[in-house]
C-alpha cells in the first residue's frame, strides 16, 4: 500500500517533469523568424492560389517524411539546418493552421516563393506574400503571441530571436530579366537598378528593426547566371550568363556595405551579411570537391541541363540527390544547403560579415 503510494506519487512527479520538459524547451529555445523567397519558403505558398509552389512530388523525396512540404528542396532547406543548429524544431509556415498555442513561441516562417524586394517582382505568380505583407503577418504574429504570454515577454522573445532574410534574386530573374525590354530594364540601366534595389531593401530592413528584430542574417543572391535554368535559357556552351553574373556581382557587395551603414546607424551588429553568393560559387566552380558530379545539371527538370520549366512528377529525376548541387532549375539540393549553413555557422569573414553564426550564438548566450 505504502509502496504503491510512493510509486504513484513518483510517477506523478515524473509525469509533471515530462510535461514541463515538453513545454520548457519550446519556451526557452531562441525564437527564429524567416522572411523572403523560395530559397527559404517552407510551405506558405501551399495555401495560396499561385503557380510558385513545391507541394507535389518529387519535392520532399528526401525529407524525413519523404513527402512534399512546400520546401523547394529534395529534403531540408537553409532554415531547417539553422533550426537544427539552434536546437529548435523546424519552423511552421505562418499560414499553417498548426501554428497555434505554444508552437508560436518557436517562431514562424513568413517566406513566400516568387517574391522580391519590389512589389512588382513576381507579378506572374499572382497571389504571393510580398515583403510588406510578410511584415504585416509578423505584426499579427506578435499580437497573437502577446495574447498568449503578454507584451513584455513577447518583446523579449522578438528582440532575442534570430532572424533570416533571403530576397533579391527574383528582382533580377522574375523582374528585370524576365522578358526582354521589361518595364524595369527600360527604366534603369543595371547599375542604377541595383542602387534602387539596395535603397528599397534598406527601407525593408529598417522596418524589420522597427518591428523588433535585433539579430538578422541577410543573405546576398547566389551566382544567378550559373543556375541550370539560366544555362538552359541563355548559355550555348555551358558558361554562366555574364549579364546575370554581373547583376549578382554588383548587388552583393553593395548589400554588405548597406548593412554596415545600418549597423553603424543603430550602433550595434544587428545585420549580419551572409555571402551565400560566395558559398554557392564554391561548389558551382568546383563541384567535385564537394562530392557533386555536376553543378550544371539539375537533378529534377527537363530540357537542356534539366533547366526548363518546373520540377514535376513527369520530370527527369536523378537517382542520387547527393551527387547534384542543384535540385531543380533554381534551387540548391539538400546537400548544398547543408554546406551553405555550415559556412553561415563557421565561415571566415570572407563568408560572414562581421561574424559567423557560431560567434553570434556564443555572444548572445552570454547576455
Ligand atoms: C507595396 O505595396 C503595398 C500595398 O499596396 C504598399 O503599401 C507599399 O507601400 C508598396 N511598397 C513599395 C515600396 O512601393
Ligand atoms: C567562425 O566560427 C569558427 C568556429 O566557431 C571560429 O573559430 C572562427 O573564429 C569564426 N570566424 C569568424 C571570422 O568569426
Amino acid at each position: 500500500m505504502a509502496t504503491s503510494i510512493i510509486i504513484s506519487s513518483s510517477l506523478m512527479v515524473l509525469a509533471l517533469l515530462m510535461a514541463l520538459a515538453t513545454v520548457a524547451p519550446q519556451a526557452e529555445a531562441r525564437a527564429f523568424f524567416v522572411f523572403g523567397d523560395s530559397l527559404v519558403d517552407n510551405g506558405n505558398n501551399n495555401y495560396l492560389a499561385t503557380s510558385a509552389r513545391a507541394d507535389s512530388p518529387p519535392y520532399g523525396i528526401d525529407f524525413p517524411t519523404h513527402r512534399p512540404t512546400g520546401r523547394f528542396s529534395n529534403g531540408l532547406n537553409i532554415p531547417d539546418f539553422i533550426s537544427r543548429e539552434i536546437g529548435s524544431e523546424f519552423l511552421l509556415p505562418y499560414l499553417s493552421s498548426q501554428l497555434t498555442g505554444n508552437k508560436l513561441l518557436v517562431g514562424a516562417n513568413f517566406a513566400s516563393a516568387g517574391i522580391g524586394i519590389l512589389n512588382d517582382t513576381g507579378v506572374q505568380f499572382a497571389n504571393i506574400i510580398r515583403m510588406f505583407q510578410q511584415f504585416e503577418f509578423f505584426k499579427e504574429y506578435q499580437r497573437r503571441v502577446t495574447a498568449l504570454i503578454g507584451a513584455q515577454r513577447t518583446k523579449q522573445l522578438v528582440n532575442g530571436a534570430l532572424v533570416l532574410i533571403t530576397v533579391g534574386g527574383n528582382d533580377f530573374v522574375n523582374n528585370y530579366y524576365l522578358v526582354p525590354y521589361s518595364v524595369r530594364s527600360r527604366q534603369y540601366n543595371l547599375p542604377d537598378y541595383v542602387k534602387f534595389l539596395i535603397s528599397e531593401y534598406k527601407k525593408l530592413l529598417m522596418k524589420l528593426y522597427d518591428l523588433g528584430a535585433r539579430r538578422v542574417l541577410v543573405t546576398g543572391t547566389g551566382p544567378l547566371g550559373c543556375v541550370p535554368a539560366e544555362l538552359a535559357l541563355r548559355s550555348r556552351n555551358g558558361q554562366c550568363s555574364d549579364e546575370l553574373q554581373r547583376a549578382a556581382s554588383l548587388f552583393n557587395p553593395q548589400l554588405t556595405q548597406m548593412l554596415g551603414q545600418l549597423n553603424s546607424q543603430y550602433g550595434s551588429h544587428i545585420f549580419i551579411a551572409a555571402n551565400t553568393g560566395r558559398m554557392t560559387a564554391d561548389f558551382v566552380t568546383n563541384p567535385g570537391a564537394f562530392g557533386f558530379v555536376t553543378s550544371k545539371i539539375a537533378c529534377c527538370g527537363q530540357g537542356p541541363y534539366n533547366g526548363l520549366g518546373l520540377c514535376t512528377p513527369a520530370s527527369n529525376l536523378c537517382s542520387n540527390r547527393n551527387l547534384y548541387a542543384f535540385w531543380d532549375p533554381f534551387h540548391p539540393s539538400e546537400k548544398a544547403n547543408r554546406y551553405i549553413v555550415q559556412q553561415i555557422l563557421k565561415g571566415t569573414t570572407e563568408y560572414m560579415n562581421p561574424m559567423n553564426l557560431s560567434t553570434i550564438l556564443a555572444l548572445d548566450s552570454r547576455t
